[in-house]
């Protein structure tokens, strides 16, 4: 069901690869509610991926950008607002990419030059997307721009490797922005916490099914799916959440705030003596 939240808002979205992309059913919810939009995301995966055909559907453009290079970036935002007719009410950065995750590098060994890359394309880009722009002032008084995140910026998350890094920066980076661009222009900017989401970026992360599970069992509401995420996000973008700003928000069905649930411990004493498969021999030192 629709409320038109969005009505006459225009937007730009990034990282919507395919049907089970979190910004893909952010992108739908968006122009449900009222919104147009232009997607955006790399040639590479322009190519591989299906965002054209989402963009056909909403009848708008795929503008081709990677969001670690400014000139891309300074050329979206304006072709943006060419298209859609105006500054822009919302961006959402939906972006995560890690070297060392996808091949196998161990937190402790990691190449430096994928740590770079993996900081570059999941944290710093958001600090660039936001500076290129405010230097085109190409957000709307009163825009709301969100980053998705996740809880291994705060606690340790074996396998999520260098990522939990990232999204640690992530998180600072919208509070210290959001401060700059709240004072000049009302805008506002938060990073949403979502629960692990069976993705193509998600499904990189190593173990990530127990993980799945292990998160479902964990919190009281279960884990939040991405439709559910694209729910919670059109009310940042929306006006109903003018004043909130330079968060965190955990949507995670009450995963972040727990200890221990009755769900995760009975599944744990099935397991207790149990081993457990791993192609990692260095998994035992920390298991
Ligand atoms: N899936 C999960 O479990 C989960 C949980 C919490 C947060 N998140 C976050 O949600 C966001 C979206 O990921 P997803 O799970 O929907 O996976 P996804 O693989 O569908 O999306 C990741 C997107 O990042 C894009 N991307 C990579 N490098 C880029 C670059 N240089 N420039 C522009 N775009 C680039 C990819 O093309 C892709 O569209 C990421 O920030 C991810 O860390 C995911």
């Amino acid at each position: 069901m629709a409320y038109n939240l969005l009505e006459g808002k225009r937007g730009v979205i990034f990282g919507a690869l395919n049907p089970d992309s979190i910004a893909w059913k952010i992108a739908e919810k968006a122009v449900e509610e009222g919104a147009a939009i232009t997607l955006t995301n790399t040639e590479v995966a322009l190519r591989m991926g299906e965002t054209k055909k989402l963009a056909d559907r909403f009848n708008t453009e795929v503008i081709a950008a990677d969001a670690t290079n400014t000139d891309d970036l300074n050329n979206l935002l304006t072709r943006s607002m060419e298209v859609l007719g105006g500054q822009i009410d919302f961006i959402l950065h939906s972006i995560g990419m890690s070297p060392n995750v996808r091949k196998g590098r161990h937190y402790s060994d990691l190449d430096y030059k994928g740590l770079d890359k993996t900081l570059n394309i999941s944290a710093i880009s958001f600090h660039k997307v936001l500076q290129c722009a405010r230097k085109l002032d190409a957000i709307n008084e009163w825009g709301s721009v969100v980053a998705l995140s996740y809880v291994a910026a705060q606690r340790t998350f074996y396998g999520y490797n260098d990522m939990a890094d990232a999204k640690a920066l992530l998180e600072s980076i919208a509070r210290s922005f959001g401060y700059i661009y709240g004072r000049e222009r009302n805008v506002r900017i938060n990073t949403i916490s979502q629960s692990p989401t069976k993705t193509t970026a998600g499904s990189g992360v190593r173990g990530f099914d127990r993980l799945l599970d292990f998160s479902e069992r964990m919190s009281p509401l279960g884990n939040a799916s991405a439709e559910e995420c694209a729910d919670y996000c059109i009310t940042l973008f929306s006006d109903l959440t003018r004043k909130v700003t330079m968060q965190n928000l955990f949507h995670d069905g009450g995963f972040s705030s727990m200890g221990m649930s009755l769900r995760a411990l009975t599944q744990y004493e099935k397991g207790l003596d149990g081993e457990y498969e791993t192609d990692q021999p260095d998994d035992h030192k920390y298991d």
